[in-house]
């Protein structure tokens, strides 16, 4: 028997439905983030990097390199082992600490990524609820599904951030049954956020416990980035906040913050927790350093959010079909998995421009995108030069076609997997900015700025181009720090 088969099946299988996955190789260049080298192949090329998930860019901090660097010369690179035999040291404890004070918890968990904070934390605290049932957002991430999948607990899938149907799920459910209550704070696709203040409203009426993931959160809202609950006012209430140490943070690590009860019942309970060896020393001392830094400064979150709210301008002015929302996210409509590849192929091949592709699972069919994460680090020029190549990419067919037809697709796309959740994203509201003409009098006095500046470079870029792909776009200069 040839085992290989049912792999290259598989494998096949993806590629007829248009789902095969292709990673750009590439080599980010600390002190100059969004920069980085792609080594394609045809050899090693400067690309500018608009998909990360290093909202902040603290990935290159010289304070979160520095206690990274320092820590594994002390102390050696790996944890030797899980919490249990080997794993807890130092700076994992110093790290919890951090945690528990962002989200003002008693204590915090931290797991080897939010992933498995997710899978394990929700399986594990609902469990341990005799006959709980879980309430689950339609919209929550895999790992949150998986987490309720391995509770074995009842649930109901509320639709997205409707809050009359969460009302009516819970009024329908025993007034003494344990109930759990999970939902993200900003659902990272779409880029809308929860009605967290309302949600508590209902959870402290039907006396539900609260589980929220602030996953693409933290450390980018809140005074002192605790977060959308923080931004909401929300903290106090929710029981358990979830989140990542990999994407604001920079680092690598996922946690819960909550009551010091449910932490230990969670670290004596949770497989996820201990199975598996501890995060590095390194790694905990850089996240601290990150989460320390982000309580105190706002720098970084102040310009994220301006360099989002001038993508989204630029990009709306320039006519393409960008999905509203009012986060830091910047997703691009485009509704059809090849034309997105073809689009995010060319946007590498010829403008030096790192966008992934986003199909289905992570969204639902149809609803395919570009998805945009502006970071502090991106200057005027970078957004001038992503317009530009995505209006290129867009006059060429089948793309040009597609601008017209995704402005007018139906509002409210929802598909469901087999587990009841709809899968993620999918909502083109009808209010979505219309594709207008590149010189129209219909734009913003201020658009009309970016337009007749896009216009010009527009211009400029189709006599420059040719020449600017002939040439070997690296750069010599050495790693400034920011
Ligand atoms: C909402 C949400 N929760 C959890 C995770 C997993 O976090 P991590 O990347 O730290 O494993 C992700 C990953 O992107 C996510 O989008």
């Amino acid at each position: 028997m040839n085992y290989d088969t049912y792999f290259a099946d598989a494998l096949a299988r993806l590629r007829d439905e248009r789902r095969y996955r292709v990673f750009a190789d590439l080599e980010r260049l600390a002190g100059r983030f969004p920069h980085a080298i792609w080594h394609s192949p045809q050899g090693p090329r400067d690309v500018i990097v608009w998909c990360s998930n290093d909202y902040l860019g603290m990935g290159q901090h010289p304070k979160v390199i520095g206690a990274m660097v320092e820590t594994a010369t002390r102390m050696g690179t790996g944890a030797g082992g899980t919490r249990n035999i080997a794993g807890t040291n130092h700076p994992l404890v110093d790290l919890e600490r951090e945690l528990a004070d962002l989200h003002r918890k008693e204590a915090a968990l931290v797991f080897t990524s939010g992933y498995v904070s997710n899978e394990t934390g929700i399986s594990t605290i609902a469990k341990l609820m005799s006959n709980c049932l879980i309430l689950s957002d339609a919209l929550n991430h895999n790992s949150m599904i998986e987490g309720v999948r391995q509770s074995k607990c009842e649930k109901r899938i509320f639709r997205h951030n409707d809050m009359a149907h969460l009302e009516e799920l819970l009024r329908s459910a025993d007034p003494d049954r344990p109930k759990l209550i999970v939902f993200e704070t900003l659902y990272s696709m779409d880029g809308d956020v929860a009605p967290i203040n309302r949600i508590c409203d209902l959870a402290e009426r039907y006396r539900a416990m609260t589980y929220a993931d602030e996953v693409h959160a933290v450390g980018m809202y809140g005074p002192r980035g605790g977060g959308q609950a923080e931004h909401q006012g929300a903290t106090a209430r929710i029981d358990v906040i979830e989140g990542t140490l990999a994407k604001a943070f920079g680092c690598l690590g996922g946690y819960i913050a909550a009551s010091a009860a449910l932490c230990d019942a969670v670290r004596s309970y949770a497989p996820g927790f201990i199975f598996t060896t501890a995060l590095p020393p390194p790694i905990c001392a850089a996240a601290a350093a990150a989460i320390r830094h982000l309580k105190t400064s706002s720098f970084e979150r102040e310009r994220h959010q301006e360099r989002a709210a001038r993508v989204k301008a630029v990009l709306h002015a320039a006519g393409l079909p960008v999905m509203p929302n009012d986060t830091h996210i910047v997703p691009v409509f485009v509704g059809d998995p090849e034309k997105c590849k073809q689009a995010t192929d060319l946007l590498l091949a010829e403008h030096g421009i790192y966008i992934q592709p986003i199909n289905y699972p992570t969204v639902p069919k149809g609803t395919e995108r570009l998805r945009i994460t502006p970071s502090p680090y991106h200057e005027d020029a970078l957004i001038d030069a992503l317009a530009e190549a995505l209006l290129e990419v867009w006059e060429r067919p089948p793309l040009a076609r597609k601008r017209q037809s995704a402005n007018s697709r139906p509002a409210g796309i929802c598909r469901s997997n087999d587990s009841g959740h709809t899968l993620r994203g999918g909502l083109y509201s009808r209010s979505a900015p219309r594709a207008v003409e590149w010189r129209s009098a219909r734009l913003a006095p201020t658009d009309r700025h970016y337009a007749a500046r896009l216009d010009r470079y527009r211009r400029c870029a189709r006599l420059h181009w040719p020449a600017v792909r002939g040439r070997k776009l690296w750069r010599s200069n050495p790693p400034v720090w920011p």
